[in-house]
């Protein structure tokens, strides 16, 4: 069969007051290889197939069940190859476990699920099934932590001892959920969000990087979940101690309070040779220390040789023409986009390992295991083992 345009199917992410599912939407069509073929949009039905007629797209369906079973009907010839989920937390499962048992792909958001128990279920479908599975931990699509990671994995900075994550945001510092914020709407209710507000909202991206760049996962943790806006019931500043599988330490922390962070995550992975650093706020740099020797400033540009070929398909310009956000989605769908095709026998660049379904788990047992420690006033808890 000749090479084609993937076809996408999208869940969630319609109506004028969405978030997420436009910056998805650019990200599937930034290179032009895929389309946005069909839509289950929202949640009530008729809306769902308005907000699919509004965004040009060619099937809207009333809700996720029938878009997945009317295309898993069609000949191949004419079906989505994968679904991209941008739902809230709760309406992550449904979809990604019928899409996966039907041999459609799947990237889904972050966190994974609302429980590890569903987590786990649905890590044994995709294994079963071998669907093809990212995880829109968005900022490992940056290139400058793809870098990060293979420094790392070459032994750069050593053997690691230590490493820092964060991920601070102020924008819930007040009770925005009072005058019915969509975004902060769900994400304070414990049936929407999952057991943790902060942390399974950011918490787990930021844990991510300890997975990711430092290539380790936290064996045990003390956590401290605040709820600092009065009449919330879910956390809204997160804090952990963590041990690693390496005998290293990690201090992962995130919040929602901190006035006047503008999506400031970023981390620092400090080895037995040397620190790698790295911050959103000055994204196309990574830095590297080493003992007695000047810093060294890595820059984002295909042209440096330091770029591994497994980062350079992954860049669209040269340097100084600044790639960002968009692009770190964009590169997500991209690896999936040639996982499906790879399958499929077609020549394509072998995908960057970027975070699978296990790392979905993952981020669940990590942060059941913090409202476990909270719950106990900080008692030490062991992160359950992802199979
Ligand atoms: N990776 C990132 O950097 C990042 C950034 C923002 C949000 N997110 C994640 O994206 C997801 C959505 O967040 P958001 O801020 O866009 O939320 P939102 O409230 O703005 O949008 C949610 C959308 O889902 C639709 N929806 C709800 N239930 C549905 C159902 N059963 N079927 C179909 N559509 C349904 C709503 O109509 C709405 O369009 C969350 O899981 C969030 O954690 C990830």
């Amino acid at each position: 069969m000749s090479q084609r345009k993937l076809r996408v199917g999208m869940v969630g992410g319609g109506g004028p007051a969405n978030f997420f599912g436009a910056p998805h939407r650019r990200g599937i069509l930034m290179d032009n290889s895929a389309e946005l073929t069909a839509g289950a949009l929202r949640s009530k039905p008729e809306e769902s197939i308005a907000a699919a007629r509004e965004l040009f797209m060619p099937r809207g369906y009333p809700d996720w069940p029938t878009m997945i079973r009317e295309e898993s009907a069609l000949p191949e010839s004419d079906r989505i190859d994968y679904i991209t989920i941008v739902t809230p937390n709760d309406a992550h499962f449904g979809p990604a476990e019928a899409a996966a048992s039907a041999g459609i792909g799947v990237l889904c958001e972050k966190p994974l699920t609302t429980t590890l128990d569903e987590a786990r279920r649905l890590h044994a479908t995709v294994r079963s099934n071998e669907t093809p599975f990212v995880v829109a931990y968005t900022y490992t699509g940056l290139p400058m932590v793809m870098l990060a990671r293979e420094l790392v994995r070459n032994g750069e900075i050593g053997e690691i001892r230590k490493v820092e994550a964060w991920y601070p945001q102020g924008w819930l510092a007040t009770k925005l959920e009072a005058d019915n914020q969509k975004q902060a709407a769900w994400r304070v209710d414990p049936s929407k969000a999952g057991g943790s507000g902060c942390g399974g909202d950011i918490g787990t991206h930021a844990y991510e990087f300890v997975r990711f760049v430092a290539g380790l996962s936290a064996t045990r943790l003390r956590a401290r979940l605040r709820t600092f806006v009065p009449g919330r019931a879910l956390d809204d500043d997160f804090t952990v101690l963590a041990e690693l599988n390496n005998g290293a330490i990690a201090t992962v922390s995130a919040s929602q309070v901190t006035i006047g962070a503008q999506n400031d995550n970023g981390f620092r992975v400090i080895g037995t040779t040397g620190t790698l650093e790295w911050s959103m706020t000055d994204h196309l740099v990574l830095k590297r220390y080493a003992g007695g020797q000047p810093v060294q400033l890595y820059r984002q540009g295909a042209e440096y040789g330091y770029f591994p070929g497994s980062i350079k398909p992954y860049l669209r310009l040269p340097s100084g023409h600044p790639e960002g956000f968009h692009e770190a989605l964009a590169n997500l769908h991209r690896t999936l986009e040639w996982t499906i095709r790879g399958r499929r026998g077609e020549s394509v660049p072998k995908p960057f390992e970027h975070p699978g379904i296990a790392d979905g788990v993952a981020g669940m047992a990590f942060i059941e295991a913090a409202v476990a420690s909270s719950q106990r006033d900080g008692e030490w808890v062991e992160v359950p083992r992802i199979g």
